[in-house]
């Protein structure tokens, strides 16, 4: 399996803080953002992983993060010329991902679980983290049955079917790639990882999997500082790299 980690976007919530760097390097505790989704994806084995990042920060992740030697992986960067939807990480990693499955991690997105059990036990099909959230309207929501099927994915509905959201970290046999070829834009002109995600929902192939620890975005004032405490508190001695 190989993974990718989706770094771009503008960031601008966080602004000013992000004029000057990419959002996925900023501090949270004693590692760079990217740090934390990089450990997720570390953790369960997944060596082979390619960074997307926007063009005008590509000098810092190589500065950072370099080959991945040091790391006992191997690092391959894209560059994303706009951000135009989570779901185009599929089509800029066509060549990365050949002929295997793929895991994508946002840049953003810290898991207090140790979900390597999760990823490791994927076998076809799509495979997506849920988190019960209190606020469902904000978010995608995932309705699912007993046996962890997804029945209907819905996005930012105002009459949630459920109050699981859709977290940053999705894992897709190899036809996600034509899947992502053949998205329309959306009304907002983006590449959407909910239609990627619809597209294994009528397949009927999309398994979901539970978060049961925290689960930050951390893109906003609030949520980064929550990442800063969680990661000092919770995080700092289970980091592996
Ligand atoms: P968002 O937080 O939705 O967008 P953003 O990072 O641009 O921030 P803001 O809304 O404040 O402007 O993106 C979620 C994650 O996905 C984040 O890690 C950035 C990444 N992303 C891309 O790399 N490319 C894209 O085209 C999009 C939409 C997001």
């Amino acid at each position: 399996m190989r993974g990718i980690i989706l770094s771009g976007g503008s960031g601008t919530r966080l602004s000013p803080l992000t004029k000057i760097t990419s959002k996925q390097l900023l501090p949270v505790y004693n590692r760079p953002m990217i740090f934390y989704p990089l450990n997720t994806l570390v953790k369960a084995g997944i060596k082979e992983i390619l960074i997307i990042v926007a063009p005008e920060r590509a000098g810092d992740y190589l500065n950072l993060l370099g080959s991945g030697k040091q790391f006992g992986c191997k690092f391959t960067y894209e560059i994303q010329d706009k951000p135009k939807g989570i779901a185009e990480a599929f089509i800029i990693g066509e060549n990365f991902i050949d002929q295997e499955d793929a895991v994508m991690i946002l840049g953003d997105n810290i898991f207090e679980d140790d979900l390597s059990e999760q990823i490791k036990s994927f076998k076809r099909g799509g495979k997506i983290f849920a988190k019960q959230v209190p606020d469902p309207q904000r978010f995608g929501i995932v309705e699912f049955d007993d046996n962890m099927k997804a029945i209907s994915i819905e996005e930012k509905p105002k009459r949630p079917k459920s109050d699981y959201c859709v977290t940053g970290l999705y894992i897709y046999d190899n036809r996600v790639i034509e899947i992502a070829k053949n998205l329309k834009p959306s009304p907002r002109q983006e590449f959407e990882i909910t239609d990627v995600n619809k597209k294994f929902l009528e397949l009927g192939e999309l398994e979901v999997a539970m978060v049961n620890g925290k689960w930050i975005d951390a893109g906003t004032f609030d949520s980064l500082l929550e990442a800063q405490n969680l990661a000092k508190e919770k995080l700092a001695d289970k980091l592996i790299i």
